[in-house]
This record gives C-alpha cells, sequence and structure tokens, in this order.
C-alpha cells in the first residue's frame, strides 16, 4: 500500500468508526505518516474528531447510514475502534471489495459478541477458558448456574463493553438481580447473557499482539511486555508494564495470542486479555483493536500500541520493544458536567518522568475516562506509585 498526499487525488485514506481516547491516538501516529484521516463517532467534538481531517457524528450500528457514509468518503482502510458497529455492513462492503475491513470484517463481527469470540476460543480453537453458559431467560440462567457454572460466576450481556451490565454473584440470592441488571446493561440482543465460573486469579494482563507485515511479504506476530492492569466494576483504572510472569505462563499467554489472533486474521494490534494463577493462563477477551489498558505505552514502548497499530494496518515494520517500565491511572470526571476544566495540570507534570493525557471529551460523567496519567519508572512499582499521584493532583472542575 502506498502513502499518498492527504487532501488530494493520491491520499491513502482511513476512516476511524469511534474516536474516543483510543481513536484519538490512532489518528495522530496515521496523520505522522501522513495519511488522510476520516473520524467517525456517535456524538459532536469528540475526541478523535478534533484531530482529524474531516469529522461525521453518525449512528454507527444503523447499517444503512454507515454504508452511505462509506460510500461517500471511500476510504481504502476501515478501522472499528469501538464495538457497537453495524459489523453485518462491514462484512457486505469487505465482500463486495468496497474498503478493507481492519483487521478484518469477521473479526470485528466475531468480537462485539461475547458468545461469537467464546465459542471461537473454546469451542473450535481449544484454548482454556472459564467455564460458561448462554442464557435468554432467568429461568435458563438458574438453570446454568446450578447445571455445573455454579457459584460464585460473573454474569455479562453479550452485548457490552467496560463492565456495563456485568455482575459477580457469590450466591443464589444475587442472581436475580444480576440478571436484571445484565438486560439493564446490554447494548443489543436484549436478554441474552453469558454466566462464566468466577476465576480466582493471582493477576490479569493484557497480551498486545500485533500482526504486521514482514520483509518477505509474510504476516508476522509480534508480542508487547504483558501489561498487567486493575479492574474496577468491568472498568480498567490502573495499569503497568512489564507484569511479571513465570517463563511457563508467558509462554501460554503468547501461545493463546498467537492462536487467536492467526485465526482472526488480517493485519493490526490486538489486546488479547487472559487470567494468570501461578503457572496456569485463561483466555478472557480479546479486542482486535488497541486497548484501553494499551495506554500505559505512550510511555514504555519505543513505539505506542497506536503507533504500531498504524503502522501494522498500513503494511509497514513494527518494532515491539519496551523502551523502561511504566505504568498509568485513570483520571475520572467525578461529576456530571459539559465544559469542565482541569486544575493541578501543571504541579502534576512537574513530577520528573511522567506524562499526561487530556481526552477533550465535551462532557464529563462521574465515572467517564476523561484523561490518563502515565509515569515511568525503575520498577513497575515505582511507576504505578507516580501514576497514581499525577492523577491525584489532575483536578476535574466545574
Ligand atoms: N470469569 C471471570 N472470572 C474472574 N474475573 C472476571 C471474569 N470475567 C470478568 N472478570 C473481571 O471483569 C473484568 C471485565 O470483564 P470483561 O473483560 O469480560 O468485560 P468487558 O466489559 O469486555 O470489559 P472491557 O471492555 O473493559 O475489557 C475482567 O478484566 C476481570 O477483571
Ligand atoms: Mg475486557
Amino acid at each position: 500500500m502506498h502513502i499518498g498526499t492527504p487532501l488530494t487525488p493520491s491520499a491513502t485514506k482511513v476512516m476511524l468508526l469511534g474516536a474516543g481516547e483510543l481513536g484519538k491516538e490512532v489518528i495522530i501516529a496515521l496523520q505522522r505518516l501522513g495519511v488522510e484521516v476520516i473520524a467517525v463517532d456517535r456524538y459532536d467534538n469528540a475526541p478523535g474528531h478534533q484531530v482529524a481531517h474531516r469529522a461525521h457524528a453518525i449512528d454507527m450500528t444503523n447499517g444503512n447510514v454507515l454504508s452511505r457514509l462509506i460510500d461517500s468518503e471511500l476510504p481504502h482502510l476501515v478501522v472499528p475502534e469501538i464495538e457497537a458497529i453495524a459489523t453485518e455492513t462491514l462484512l457486505e462492503l469487505e465482500q463486495a471489495g468496497v474498503c478493507r475491513v481492519i483487521p478484518t470484517a469477521r473479526a470485528a463481527n466475531l468480537t462485539m459478541n461475547r458468545e461469537g469470540i467464546r465459542r471461537l476460543a473454546a469451542e473450535t480453537l481449544k484454548l482454556p477458558t472459564s467455564p460458561y453458559a448462554f442464557a435468554d431467560s432467568f429461568e435458563e440462567l438458574q438453570a446454568a448456574v446450578d447445571g455445573g457454572i455454579g457459584y460464585p460466576c460473573v454474569i455479562k450481556p453479550v452485548m457490552s463493553s467496560s463492565g456495563k451490565g456485568q455482575s459477580k454473584v457469590d450466591g443464589p440470592d444475587g442472581l436475580k438481580a444480576a440478571w436484571d441488571y445484565a438486560n439493564a446493561g446490554g447494548r443489543v440482543a436484549k436478554g441474552r447473557v453469558i454466566v462464566e465460573g468466577f476465576v480466582d486469579f493471582d493477576y490479569e494482563i493484557t497480551q498486545l499482539t500485533v500482526r504486521a507485515m514482514g520483509e518477505d511479504g509474510r504476516v508476522q506476530a509480534h508480542f508487547c511486555e504483558p501489561i498487567g492492569h486493575i479492574q474496577v466494576k468491568g472498568d480498567y483504572v490502573e495499569s503497568w508494564q512489564p507484569q511479571a510472569m513465570s517463563p511457563a505462563a508467558l509462554e501460554q499467554a503468547r501461545a493463546i495470542a498467537k492462536a487467536v489472533t492467526d485465526d482472526l486474521g488480517g493485519l493490526g494490534l490486538f489486546g488479547v486479555e487472559c487470567f494468570v494463577k501461578g503457572d496456569r493462563v485463561w483466555f478472557s477477551e480479546v479486542s482486535p483493536r488497541p486497548h484501553d489498558t494499551g495506554m500505559v505505552t505512550l510511555i514504555t514502548q519505543r513505539q505506542n500500541e497506536f503507533e504500531l497499530h498504524a503502522r501494522a494496518i498500513l503494511g509497514l515494520p513494527v518494532d515491539a520493544g519496551l523502551r523502561n517500565p511504566g505504568a498509568s491511572a485513570v483520571i475520572y470526571g467525578g461529576m456530571d458536567a459539559a465544559g469542565i476544566r482541569y486544575e493541578g495540570v501543571a504541579e502534576a507534570l512537574a513530577m520528573p518522568g511522567t506524562d499526561l493525557r487530556l481526552f477533550g471529551k465535551p462532557v464529563a460523567f462521574e465515572r467517564r475516562r476523561m484523561g490518563v496519567a502515565l509515569a515511568e519508572g525503575r520498577d513497575t512499582n515505582e511507576a504505578r506509585a507516580k501514576a497514581k499521584q499525577v492523577a491525584a493532583r489532575v483536578r476535574p472542575v466545574r
């Protein structure tokens, strides 16, 4: 794939579907390589809109609306940044040769629904996962739990992300509430849930894996150092890299990541989520795109996950190597308000070896991710402590 000149007939055009904080960084990486970028989100002035050549606000779950926009912009590449997209339409457009979807339309389609990716991983690829079942009613859920999943278990809508509608249930008393909560929190396919046996892991990781073109013209998998992270209510609050792992666990995590990404195919970066206990590793899920916990790579790697994605999708070589240990800590809105200000930024950045991203989201919510603090350190403990201090010094105000 050649790279042309933006805004001329030779332009290499890339359309981002989803223009949040992750999309914004991918766009910046593409802009630096002279790519013409079109950012799409469901609302105006999304973070990625602010750094793209053109911006559109549409309902991306509406296939007609989505295909009309793609027909009018005619991007060479369509890059999904979120799951809530009419992926059936992407399958059709890719099939018809209208555009290439990153990494593939099938990958976007399979991973938008927990059922698609779980069945692929556990049943087709035979990878270790938590025990699981699907249910369309409370009665089916009850039967699945009584029939073998047991307690504690985790209930999630099949279509949801960032922990929405998800809860852990410790005993029979909590099951109905979890069912009701999942029904209120799902995106579409109302009523269908996955119930998973709770994995009592020591720690969880994201194994960033890049499928990039090698010099020999063949796609090669590259592994970043594992990223450790902490999730609260299914949403990431802190991540660090590298996560120390036993050689056996690391080898298994990479074998799992290789199997899943080989099957999903295409070019680009994937975030493979795994649970680890001792030398045992379970596959949890995979994002066929940069991962929120991977924001730590903005301060740890020679090429961060967004640059890796941008390079890989353009068919360019990548370097997935670590530069130094580091950590990230999320900055939340802490309030529901539009057009907020951030105090304490100078004090935060006065700490040596730190950095910050403020995403520029037009509206803040109490638990909306508005920015991320980054820190490098001699080791991840030092970096984690610093990143949390930087995050704490930034104070959103009205
Ligand atoms: N079966 C399980 N056993 C133990 N913990 C679990 C299990 N399933 C989920 N979790 C915990 O909940 C977190 C979120 O789960 P999961 O990744 O499936 O949801 P998600 O909504 O897709 O989250 P995100 O979009 O932020 O990745 C996991 O990272 C893990 O900490
Ligand atoms: Mg997850």
